[in-house]
C-alpha cells in the first residue's frame, strides 16, 4: 500500500504522521514544491518511527512525481491556507491552478490512484478534479465532512459535558462557514437523541460553533488548523487502504442523489478498496432539505468561478 501526500505543509505532514502511526501503509511519499521541504519533513517523521513504533517508510520529494509512481492513494493538500478573516472560497484563484496541475501529474504516474482532495475551497476543488482528470467518479473523494463531523461531536460533547467518544453525529453539505449542515436531529449520545438532553437553543449554538469551527481556529492560530484535518484525512485513507467499508461524509459527485446534479458536496458515503463505493441517501426532513439546497447553491456559485 503506497500513499502519496502532495503538500508537505501543516495538513500534509499531520496526515503523514497519522497514517504512519496507524501502521497500515508500507510507504508514504511526501511531495512539495518547496526545495528540500518534503525531504526534511519525511526525515523528521522517520526519526519518530522507533519512538512511535511504526514500520511505514516515509520519503520526501521536491516536485519529482516519478517518486510517487504506482501510488494506491494520493492526498492533495497543496495550496495556500486561509488567513484570519478569509473565507475558503477566497483561495480559489491560487489553489485551482495548483490542484489541476498536481492531479494531472499524479495520474500520469499512478493511473489507478484514488485521489483525496483536501485543498480549499474543497468541494469546488473536488469538482475541478472530476472535470479535468477523467478518473472514474468513485476514485475522487473530497475530505471536509469527516473533519466537520469531528468538530460537531466535540462541540456536542462540550454542551453535554461528556467525553467526545460518547457522541455520534454527522455534518453534510458544503465545507464552508455557511454551507455546513450539522444533522442535530440524528445526533446521539450512546444511542439517545441529543435532543433529549439539550434545548433547541443550545443545539443551534452547537451548530453555529461547528460551522465556524475552522474560522475560530484560524483566528487563534493565524493559519488554518492541521491536527484534526490530518487525522480526518488519515481516517479516509485507512478506510480505503484496509477496505473497511466505513461511512464518512465526503464530497462526492452527485448525479441525482439528494435531488442534486453536477456538483460535489458532502454526503454520507461508504469507503473501501474501490474508493467511494456507495453514496448513502438519508431521509432528510424539510428543514434539512432546504439547508442542503441552499448549501448546494453556494457551492455552485463558487464552481462558477472555475475555468472548466
Ligand atoms: N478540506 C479540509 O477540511 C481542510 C482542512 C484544513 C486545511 N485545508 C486546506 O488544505 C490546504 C493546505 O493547508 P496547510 O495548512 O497544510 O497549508 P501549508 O501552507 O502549511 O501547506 C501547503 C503546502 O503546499 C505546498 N505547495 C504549494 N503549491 C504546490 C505545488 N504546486 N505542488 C506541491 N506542493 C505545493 C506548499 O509549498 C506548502 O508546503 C489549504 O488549501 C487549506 O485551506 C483543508
Amino acid at each position: 500500500m503506497k500513499v502519496t501526500i502532495v503538500g508537505a505543509g501543516a495538513v500534509g505532514a499531520s496526515c503523514a504522521e497519522y497514517v504512519a502511526i496507524k501502521n497500515f501503509a508500507s510507504e508514504v511519499v511526501l511531495l512539495d514544491i518547496k526545495e528540500g521541504y518534503a525531504e526534511g519533513k519525511a526525515m523528521d517523521l522517520m526519526q519518530t518511527a522507533t519512538l512511535n513504533g511504526f514500520d511505514t517508510k516515509i520519503t520526501g520529494s521536491t516536485n519529482d512525481y516519478s517518486k510517487t509512481a504506482n501510488s494506491d492513494i494520493a492526498v492533495i493538500t497543496s495550496g495556500i491556507p486561509r488567513k484570519p478573516g478569509m473565507t475558503r472560497e477566497e483561495l480559489i484563484g491560487i489553489n485551482a491552478g495548483i490542484v489541476k496541475e498536481v492531479s494531472s501529474n499524479l495520474i500520469k504516474h499512478s493511473p489507478n490512484v484514488t485521489l483525496i482532495v483536501v485543498s480549499n475551497p474543497m468541494d469546488t476543488m473536488t469538482y475541478l478534479v472530476h472535470k479535468t482528470t477523467g478518473l472514474p467518479k468513485n476514485k475522487i473523494i473530497g475530505m471536509g465532512g469527516a473533519l466537520d463531523s469531528a468538530r460537531f461531536k466535540y462541540r456536542l460533547s462540550e454542551a453535554l459535558e461528556c467525553p467526545p467518544s460518547d457522541v455520534d453525529g454527522m455534518v453534510i453539505g458544503g465545507h464552508s462557514d455557511t454551507g455546513m449542515v450539522p444533522l442535530t436531529r440524528l445526533a446521539t449520545r450512546n444511542s439517545v437523541p441529543v435532543k433529549a438532553f439539550l434545548s433547541e437553543e443550545r443545539l443551534n449554538q452547537v451548530s453555529e460553533d461547528t460551522k465556524v469551527g475552522g474560522a475560530t481556529l484560524t483566528k487563534l492560530l493565524g493559519t488554518s488548523a492541521w491536527y484534526a484535518p490530518g487525522a480526518a484525512v488519515s481516517g479516509l485513507v485507512q478506510a480505503i487502504a484496509c477496505d473497511q467499508k466505513k461511512m464518512f461524509p465526503c464530497s462526492a459527485l452527485l448525479e441525482g442523489e439528494y435531488g442534486l446534479n453536477d456538483i460535489c458536496i458532502g454526503v454520507p458515503a461508504i469507503l473501501g478498496k474501490d474508493g467511494l463505493e456507495k453514496i448513502v441517501e438519508l431521509q432528510l426532513d424539510d428543514a434539512e432539505k432546504a439547508k442542503m439546497k441552499e448549501s448546494a447553491e453556494g457551492v455552485k456559485k463558487t464552481n462558477g468561478l472555475l475555468d472548466v
